[in-house]
């Protein structure tokens, strides 16, 4: 039966659907065990539900499986070892025993943007049902979670009619997902809200028996997690127009920054000042080196080719500009450094030859190891550039930007990295930059000059210390 639309329920309805495979609770599977797939495998196991990961990656499963997690994710290793022991949590390579296990099967490869243009690379999604559809032999919900441009789900629903040939009642959901990489446990445990794209009232159904560990834990908490029915399209577009809001938020201030910077203005009161009016708010209104990670920079550029190709490619044009305006806060830095040395920028760009700058951060955010569009490696790659020796230190991404950026120097510790340094550059906000001691790190290099690329130091402190201190969008502090 087709439902109304639209719908926003906070409880759920009291029928409850059998799972085709005849088990208590539907099995699921979570096909991509990435930062999403692998976090949402081994936090359902937790919940209670039995839970198979799927990769074609087969080293990355074998890790899994033997209790190592692929990635850095706070919390992520206890709940893996805890519940590969309990028995209810398996990894495979293997699409038939994928296909034999689950009730649901969620869609949780990657869609990064493709090489040719600003879209979203689809032939991820495209592989997965086509290795999962044909093995499908009754019944199965078939649940994107993956970031897609909006039409995806109906062309998915395509694509099990062309490889499931017919032989199983296999239906479609998506159900996007909003989890921030650093805070991902608590996110997926504890979501605020959840989104139900269904076309059907047994996908919604389903999706409620698939949730009801979620809400059950939201119910000893004494909380209410909000639920969103909706069709397709919608589903597919909140995810992309939520992070479309964040990245225009971050970069309104960084466009404050810009113009605090031509009138010695300071955008950290700015931003304080106009976030306490609670219209604006505070949360996201930080200016820095901006936005990067797997998400934010490659959904708007593909919210903006797909806009395009709907003949809504205006609507959206202030994408562009959010986009512009993040570059630039990454060349800013470059510029700064070029300033506080007194060296030459010229028609080459800058000249930074015979100077040693030690980076702190590489990853997009802290408390991640996550590379992926990072703005510290973005500066990392532009410093090398100038000639400049650069020297990088992260507390969790030295490995994976040691690949991305093989021609810095990677240090073991903060105190190895700034040794000797000429400038130092705090590019992602970790907690152990936050609250280093200018005094012992003033003691180490060769001057005592800062970029707080995150405006995340106490200039005050740092400055009678003896640094010499440039923030985003502040004034000189002296
Ligand atoms: N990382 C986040 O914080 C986050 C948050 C919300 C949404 N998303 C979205 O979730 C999706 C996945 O993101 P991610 O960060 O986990 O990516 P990721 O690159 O970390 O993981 C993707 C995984 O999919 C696997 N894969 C590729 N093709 C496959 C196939 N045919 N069968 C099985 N596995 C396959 C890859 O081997 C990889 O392990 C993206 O669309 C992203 O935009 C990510």
């Amino acid at each position: 039966m087709t439902i109304p639309y639209p719908s926003i329920q906070t409880l759920p309805p009291l029928g409850a659907v059998s799972p085709p495979s005849g088990a208590q609770r539907p099995r699921l599977t979570f096909i991509g065990t990435g930062y999403l797939g692998a976090t949402y495998a081994v936090c359902f196991a937790e919940l209670g539900y039995e839970v198979l990961g799927v990769d074609v990656d087969g080293p990355k499963i074998d890790k899994l499986a033997a209790g190592t997690l692929p990635f850095h994710e706070p919390g992520l290793d206890e709940l893996l070892h805890k519940n590969l022991g309990t028995g209810r949590l398996h990894f495979t390579t293997d699409y038939a025993e994928a296909a034999a296990f689950g009730d649901v099967h969620f869609i949780c490869v990657g869609t990064p943007q493709r090489a040719d243009g600003m879209a979203a690379d689809l032939s991820y999604v495209e592989s997965a049902v086509a290795a999962l559809a044909p093995h499908l032999t009754r019944k199965a919900l078939i649940v994107g979670k993956s970031t897609v441009p909006v039409g995806t789900a109906e062309w998915v629903e395509q694509l099990v009619h062309k490889y499931a040939a017919g032989l199983a009642d296999v239906e479609v959901a998506w159900s996007p997902e909003f989890l921030q990489e650093g805070y991902a446990v608590e996110d997926v445990l504890r979501p605020n809200r959840v989104i139900f794209g269904v076309k059907t009232e047994w996908a919604r159904d389903m999706l409620y028996s698939v949730h009801k560990g979620v809400f059950d834990l939201a119910a000893t908490e004494d909380r209410e997690v909000p639920v969103v029915i909706t069709d397709f399209a919608t589903a597919e577009l909140v995810k992309v127009a939520a992070n479309s809001f964040l990245a225009t938020k971050i970069s309104f201030i960084n466009a404050m920054a810009e113009v605090c910077e031509a009138t010695g203005a300071d955008v950290t009161l700015l931003a304080k000042a106009i976030g306490y009016d609670s219209r604006i708010g505070n949360k996201f209104l930080r200016a820095g080196v901006g936005f990067g990670g797997g998400c934010l920079p490659k959904d708007i550029r593909a919210f903006q080719a797909r806009a395009q190709e709907l003949g809504v490619g205006e609507a959206l044009r202030f994408l562009h500009e959010v986009d512009l305006i993040n570059q630039r806060r990454r060349q800013r830095v470059v510029q700064l450094a070029t300033e506080l040395l007194g060296r030459a920028y010229g028609p080459n760009g800058p000249d930074l030859q015979g100077v040693k700058v030690t980076v702190l951060g590489a990853t997009f955010k802290p408390n991640s190891d996550d590379v992926r569009d990072s703005p510290a490696l973005s500066v990392v790659r532009r410093l090398v550039r100038t000639g400049a020796q650069v020297t990088v230190y992260d507390p969790e991404g030295i490995e994976n930007a040691c690949r991305d950026v093989p021609q810095a120097t990677y240090a073991k510790t903060l105190n190895d990295a700034v040794a000797g340094a000429d400038l130092v550059c705090v590019l992602t906000e970790w907690e152990e930059f936050r609250n280093a001691d200018p005094q012992a790190l003033g003691a180490l290099v060769a001057g005592r000059r800062v970029i707080d690329g995150r405006n995340c130091l106490d200039s005050a402190v740092w400055v009678r210390a003896g640094w010499e201190y440039r923030g985003m969008g502040r004034p000189v502090v002296r």
